[in-house]
């Protein structure tokens, strides 16, 4: 499963591996991940087909395990011709294996969901922006509401990426993010 979207796209997203329904239907994040990706995209006004989406991994690890470091290896010339081909301004990966393996730095997600950072691929200068994994929001609340709020800075960091945008200050972060979460996500 290689990738899907808009080969134009500004914003593009790197996510893990292929699940189950990724595997089976040749697209990624058709699953509830990708559900919720797709309600994450809605809030700040964009859809599925104005951005492009991809994974580390190509293949479905089996039982859906973590990937292994030499699968990474294997799959990572890919990735990295992908984003050289899309030229896209901003890349948010989302959770630890996609934020490891693009920022060359082995912080973890907690550490540097929210943080941009301007790193060069392809020769082309780019705007890397961790979020957490959409699956592992699914299930944890307070992680859905960091991550509708690191969300709701991606139009301004597409606006102009190339400079720095103050992160929103984290109470006004948290009260917005919570009612994103819950009038529009409509989950709870
Ligand atoms: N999770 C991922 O990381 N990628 C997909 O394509 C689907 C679920």
């Amino acid at each position: 499963m290689f990738g899907a979207g808009n080969a134009r796209a500004d914003l593009m997203f790197v996510g893990e591996a292929p699940g189950f329904h990724e595997d089976k239907q040749g697209l990624p994040f058709v699953g509830q991940a990708g559900k919720l990706l797709e309600k994450l995209l809605a809030q700040i006004g964009m859809q599925r087909s104005d951005v492009y989406i991809a994974n580390v991994l190509k293949c479905r690890p089996p039982g859906n395990r973590n990937p292994l470091p030499d699968e990474i290896e294997a799959c990572e010339s890919h990735l990295f011709r992908q984003i050289e081909l899309i030229q896209p301004a901003v890349v948010a990966t989302l959770g630890n294996f996609a934020t490891k393996l693009l920022s060359g730095r082995p912080l973890g997600i907690t550490r540097v969901h929210g943080q941009e950072q301007e790193t060069t691929i392809g020769g082309r200068s780019v705007l890397l922006y961790p979020l957490y994994h959409p699956a592992a929001a699914l299930y944890t609340p307070a992680m859905l509401t960091v991550l509708s709020a690191d969300f709701a800075r991606l139009p301004a960091l597409l606006g102009r990426s190339s400079e720095p945008v103050p992160p929103a200050e984290p109470a006004l972060k948290l009260v917005a993010a919570q009612a994103a979460a819950t009038e529009q996500l409509g989950l709870f």
